[in-house]
């Protein structure tokens, strides 16, 4: 049966989402961009009670607690906000709704994720490797360094890593999103290397994770749930 969706933020990602919504079972029933969004309530959602949140770190908080308010079951996966996550947490957890949130929606990028913390954890009991953290993304992107690369050097600690992790970022031009990791000692360099080739891994991943919300409550991670969201060709 498909379902009506809510897309807020009808900028790259927000359009994608619409484009490839009815792959997932969703039609997509209400738009919100910054000048529509005070408009947000239960009669401009249009029926739909599951939203997509895609617009900007200072929007991102207020647009989830309102979603939240309004019982609305949300994927978000806009970045940069996340010192605000315990407010958010609050508010959807009081309304009894759901959250997925992830700064990086790819299956296959979270995937490289669980690669990097392994080979962290073995580069751990070597105390002659460094570990360095590289990313470029496109120009507009406003956060730097990412998410993504934020959460690499975390899962790199969290695997017992505790040499130096040197983190740069690069924007520029129209880059999808390339995240390396890499080890180096004075014998030699391991470099590991997620290369996103187009932003529709990020769509699928955000509506597989709208699907997957729908009998849930509370606040989720995407690389949390991404265990139960089975099969799918997209990386
Ligand atoms: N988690 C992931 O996998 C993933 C993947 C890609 C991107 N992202 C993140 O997703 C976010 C959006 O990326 P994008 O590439 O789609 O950016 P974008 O092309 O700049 O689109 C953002 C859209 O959000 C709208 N917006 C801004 N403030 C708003 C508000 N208060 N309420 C409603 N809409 C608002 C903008 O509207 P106006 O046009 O009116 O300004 C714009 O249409 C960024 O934080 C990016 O880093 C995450």
């Amino acid at each position: 049966m498909s379902l009506p969706l809510a897309i807020i933020g009808h900028g790259k990602m927000g359009r994608l989402i619409e484009y490839l919504a009815p792959e997932h079972g969703f039609h997509v029933v209400a738009r919100f961009t910054r000048a529509s969004i005070a408009l947000l309530s239960i009669e401009t959602l249009a029926g739909a009670s599951t939203a997509v949140e895609f617009t900007a770190p200072s929007a991102a908080p207020e647009n989830l607690r309102r979603l939240a308010a309004l019982g609305v079951r949300t994927v978000c996966g806009t970045t940069g906000w996340y010192e605000h996550l315990p407010q958010v947490r609050d508010a959807v957890e009081s309304s009894g709704s759901a959250l997925v949130f992830g700064p990086n929606f790819s299956v296959g990028a979270n995937l490289f994720s669980q690669i990097v913390a392994h080979a962290a954890s073995l580069f751990s009991r070597h105390l002659e490797y460094e570990a360095w953290g590289w990313e470029i993304h496109h120009s507009a992107k406003k956060d730097a360094p990412s998410g993504t690369l934020k959460n690499l050097a975390e899962e790199i600690r969290a695997a017992g890593f505790s040499s130096p992790v040197s983190l740069a970022a690069n924007r520029a031009g129209s880059h999808t999103g390339t995240h390396e990791i890499g080890f180096d000692s004075s014998a030699d360099t391991i470099t590991l290397r997620h290369t996103a080739r187009t932003r529709d891994a990020y769509a699928h991943g955000a509506l597989l994770a709208a699907r997957w919300l729908q009998s849930k409550t509370g606040v989720f991670e995407f690389r949390q749930i991404l265990p139960q969201l089975g099969g799918t060709n997209t990386s």
